[in-house]
């Protein structure tokens, strides 16, 4: 029907018109994502010169452009409206480097869908998410809007995302399409400087980088976006092994490709050419929908003319744009997403608000807690002290586009509302984001979008002082700005910014207890901090219910359990430091640092928090292994162990399992995820937990790329993080069943 539909449609269309299908314009108006805005966009709309259109919010504003297609354009082709929503849409949730670290793919899944909900009621019909690239250099920005460094968890929530934003039918009027990004290898930037040079072997691609694009096409992703690097020396939007050889015959993607923003026009700085031949590269390579750039629009009828494409390629791209506006149901009704009252009834809702908070919890991560000082007593004085305290502007984080910053809960608010009168709250700012003006300026932490304005910091330092001389307790509320994280915010150094780690050098010196609430969008080098630190509470940016959350957690209203996806290194030499990393032919043994053996003179090898890692306020106890000594190669083992809540709270624990390949054709990492649970237990209370083994878990892709096990030995490792292993064994995979 869809085929008959759109074929009947496309026999009718003039050559323009195919190419207007390819043209993705943005107004402007709104926050802007890009360097350029696009002009004349009405004019291009009545002419059917676009395909569809993003940065425009709301259903009155969409309904208006929707209409300028219907009624002005002379095949009345509806218009696509898509969106970054990234981590929710109005009602802002964690940002995703958080929402990962709660490792529930099922609250994952739901915020997905709650976004699509929200997002599709005020008129999108397509959001450009999950980002899916796997990243192991905090220095980049944009890890924040990722789920970290692990590849197996990555496609986990990879495939969750689609599930969420795209239900069970695309054409409901509450489901909207994902747009997978950035393909490909985007999160591997060269030093962790965005929009840098990529380069790495096929073997790393395929093993750690390429599964999670692919995880989120296999459950179904209408759309990919390219990104702004290059793969194998050819910028990816051009790249026609990744484009077509891999992505569609391979891997047997129907959907369509947009461009990042002018990345079209972005080949010319790679130095591609002019932007008719990076116009025609692109195409040839694959890419259906232009972003901003207009190369598509305004130089594809001479390259046509000229035999550099063909009308095939015009054909096949405008066709998956068309589909897709089939699927989306904008044929038989292009006003499909433009209710008022469903958006009245679903933005913001309570419901969306609960998950909000939920979600800011369980994405929150305890570092430490030294003396159980967490959770707090609703009792006493508490003072409350940093530049992020009470600081509505960077509750949401990057990449909250639509939300309103105005409307998050600060953490001031979040206590206040838990104590009531039971505890007195003091407050001081006690320092500046950043003390160092021209840092503060390029990040805008002091700009006009911020409503806190530098202040001296000895004066902050002081006040801070004296409010916590008259407390029992200090919570101290520090971090990054959300500006400082993102894209274009990479920083070189990681570092809890000098203003701030002063502020806490002073507060450490009161002896009294320091809980430290961290917010940041990237692992910091946080060293000194743990050192003064009793307690330390990682809690990214949160989104709207950003103070309830964190108080649901420091008070024990909900009991931490998020663990790390992201390894947080002592310093940034360490840079990249990443959990399944290779053993090399001279390992550091544990212990002091020996000669001709791969480590540093002045820093261990391993990170100060390892991936995995999480404190709960109560312990888990790991016993009873049970596994099969041997497994034949078809077969799968089942392998069991007690897990066993022995605190005082109930309590959630994820428990990992690593494998270990002894025996490869080519050389392996010393441990890989590749399962987990998450397991709520009460106190006292014991569960039997099952895994099991089989041979797709044994499998790598080998040096000619096929995917297989090999027979021999693996080491099998249960624990509460990479690094906190509590359970061993292992096993031999027999050649035959
Ligand atoms: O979706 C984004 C992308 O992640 C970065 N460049 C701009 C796009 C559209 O806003």
């Amino acid at each position: 029907k869809m085929n008959a539909f759109v074929s009947g449609l496309m026999s009718r269309m003039t050559l323009e018109e195919k190419i207007g299908q390819l043209n993705l314009l943005t107004p402007g108006g709104g926050v802007a994502t890009g360097a350029v805005v696009s002009s004349d966009v009405e004019t291009k709309i009545s002419k059917g010169q676009v395909g569809g259109l993003f940065g425009v919010i709301g259903v009155e504003k969409i309904r208006k452009a929707q209409n300028l297609a219907i009624s002005k354009s002379r095949l009345k082709i509806p218009l696509l409206f898509g969106s970054d929503v990234i981590h929710g849409y109005k009602t802002t949730f964690p940002i995703p480097l958080g929402l990962s670290c709660s490792w529930d793919m099922a609250m994952i899944e739901h915020s997905a869908r709650l976004a699509a909900i929200e997002a599709s009621a005020d008129g999108l019909c397509w959001v450009y998410s999950p980002m899916v690239d796997i990243a192991r250099d905090p220095r980049w920005g944009r890890v924040a809007e990722g789920s970290g460094e692990d590849t197996y968890l990555g496609s986990k929530i990879a495939a969750a995302m689609v599930r969420g934003y795209q239900g069970e039918q695309l054409s409901a009027n509450n489901t909207v399409m994902a747009c997978v990004k950035h393909f490909a290898l985007y999160g591997a930037a060269e030093a962790g400087r965005d929009y840098n040079t990529t380069d790495m072997s096929r073997i790393r691609m395929y093993e750690y980088y390429l599964p999670p694009y692919k995880a989120a096409i296999d459950a179904g992703a209408g759309s990919v976006m390219t990104s702004f690097n290059e793969v194998d020396g050819i910028p990816a939007t051009a790249n026609k092994w990744l484009m077509t050889d891999l992505l569609r015959q391979q891997w047997g993607f129907k959907g369509f490709v947009v461009t990042d923003y002018t990345a079209i026009n972005e080949m010319m700085a790679h130095g591609l050419g002019n932007l008719q031949t990076v116009s025609a590269l692109a195409l040839n390579a694959g890419v259906d929908m232009d972003m901003v750039g207009e190369g598509f629009l305004t130089t594809l009828p001479s390259s046509l003319q000229q035999h550099k494409i063909t009308l095939r390629q015009i054909d096949d791209a405008c066709r998956r744009i068309l589909e897709a506006k089939y699927k989306l149901g904008l044929f038989e009704d292009p006003y499909r997403y433009c209710d008022d009252t469903r958006a009245s009834r679903e933005i913001l809702s309570a419901d969306k608000k609960q998950a909000a908070r939920e979600l800011g919890a369980r994405a929150c991560v305890l570092l430490k807690n030294n003396q159980q000082a967490l959770p707090l007593k609703k009792s006493g004085t508490i003072a409350l002290i940093g530049p992020l305290a009470n600081n509505r502007h960077n509750m949401l984080g990057t990449w909250a586009i639509s939300g309103d910053p105005q409307a998050a809960v600060p953490i001031m608010e979040g206590i206040k509302n838990a104590v009531g009168n039971s505890a007195k709250v003091l407050y001081a700012r006690g320092a500046n984001i950043s003390d160092d003006s021209v840092f503060a300026k390029k990040v805008n932490v002091f700009g006009e979008r911020i409503d806190i304005a530098p202040e001296p910091a000895e004066q902050l330092r002081a006040e801070a002082l004296e409010v916590a001389g008259k407390a029992d307790v200090i919570v101290a509320v520090v971090g990054e700005a959300s500006e400082m994280t993102g894209e274009a915010a990479s920083r070189s150094d990681i570092g809890l910014p000098g203003s701030q780690q002063q502020l806490l050098q002073a507060l450490a010196k009161t002896g009294k207890p320091l809980i430290v609430v961290l917010m940041s969008g990237r692992p910091l080098t946080l060293t000194t901090e743990n050192e003064l630190a009793t307690a330390m509470l990682q809690v990214w940016f949160p989104g709207l219910e950003a103070g309830n959350a964190v108080a649901d957690v420091l008070f024990g209203n909900y009991n931490p359990s998020g663990k790390l996806t992201m390894s947080f290194p002592r310093n940034v030499g360490q840079i990249p430091v990443y959990y399944n990393h290779k053993n090399t032919g001279r390992p550091q043994p544990d212990g002091p640092t020996e000669k001709f053996r791969s480590n540093y003179l002045d820093v261990a090898n391993d990170p100060l928090f390892p991936f995995g890692y999480g404190l709960s306020y109560t312990t888990f106890k790991y016993d009873n292994l049970k596994l099969q000594a041997t497994l034949g190669l078809n077969e799968k083992m089942d392998l069991s162990f007690t897990l066993t809540n022995t605190g005082n709270y109930a309590g959630e624990e994820v428990v990992q399992l690593y494998l270990r390949d002894m025996e490869a054709t080519i050389a392996r990492p010393v441990k890989e995820l590749k399962d987990f649970k998450k397991v709520l237990l009460q106190p006292g209370e014991s569960k039997t937990i099952h895994f099991t083994i089989d041979r797709e878990k044994l499998s790598y892709f080998n040096s000619n790329l096929q995917w297989g096990a090999d027979p021999g030995m693996f080491d099998i490792m249960i624990g509460s993080s990479s690094a906190d292993i509590r359970l061993k064994g292992s096993f031999e995979l027999k050649a035959k069943s």
